[in-house]
């Protein structure tokens, strides 16, 4: 879906959360969305805020579990996902703290690998991502997943690529201060959810959504992979479509 004017697009895929929200709502049943961060989804979650205050949209029944996190990183620096979700949606709905899911970058190194694994499980046991929103990195990453990851990854440490660390230096005042690795869902983990709507705006993506949209399947661009997904939403605006 090709659709320029941003807070439109952000009504739009807000819009279809909200609805499958209520549905389930309806159905007395909880909804599992799949989150994500960088700045593409803050529109979105803007909207979401503001359908909870002005048309009672409830979060109390909907469980969260988001994409990724630096490694390492404490739960409380600026720069941590887990207080950019709390700060961009999570504080201003009424959501259970306890049904807030998002990979924690303090545990030890030694700690990591059965934090995955459990991380999987609490998705399997939760039902499954019923909704998932995605970004895209340059490098056409989804989550963290740098080019390599592939079709089969779970949730893991990896290694961030140098693109990514690059374009992240600004608001870590500076390349060297940029985590090396971060924590992230695979891109199993990601077909597995029932709904993808992947977000993409300006003309830096261009190139990576032609890729993602057009190019072979390739674990080289990891967005690649959502061409097997049947039912997955590109949304773009013209400046990001240009190349298709
Ligand atoms: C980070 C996040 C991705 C996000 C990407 C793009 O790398 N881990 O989930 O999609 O940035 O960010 P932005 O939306 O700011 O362009």
């Amino acid at each position: 879906i090709i659709i320029d004017e941003h807070e439109a697009m952000a009504r739009l895929v807000a819009g279809r959360i909200a609805t499958l929200m209520r549905e389930r709502a309806a159905a007395g049943r909880s909804i599992v969305l799949g989150l994500a961060t960088g700045s593409t989804p803050i529109g979105v979650y803007r909207e979401l805020i503001r359908l909870h205050r002005e048309e009672g949209l409830s979060f109390s029944h909907v469980i969260s579990f988001n994409l990724d996190e630096y490694y390492p990183m404490s739960p409380d620096s600026i720069h941590s996902y887990h207080r950019f979700m709390w700060e961009n949606l999570f504080s201003h709905v009424d959501i259970d703290p306890g049904n807030v899911h998002i990979p924690d970058g303090a545990l030890e190194r030694s700690a990591i690998d059965d934090a995955c694994g459990r991380y999987e499980a609490a998705i399997l046991a939760a039902g499954g991502v019923d909704f998932q929103l995605l970004g895209i990195g340059k490098t056409g990453h989804i989550g963290f997943n740098e080019p390599g990851s592939g079709e089969h990854s779970r949730t893991r440490i990896v290694h961030l690529d140098s693109v990514t660390r690059r374009d992240a230096a600004a608001d870590f005042f500076g390349e060297e201060n940029v985590p090396r690795e971060a924590i992230t869902m695979g891109i199993a983990t990601i077909l597995q959810a029932r709904e993808i709507a992947i977000l993409a705006t300006g003309e830096h993506k261009s190139g990576v959504v032609r890729r993602s949209v057009e190019g072979e399947i390739d674990r080289a661009v990891a967005a690649t992979f959502l061409q097997r997904h049947p039912n997955t939403t590109f949304y773009v605006d013209d400046a990001a479509a240009a190349d298709l």
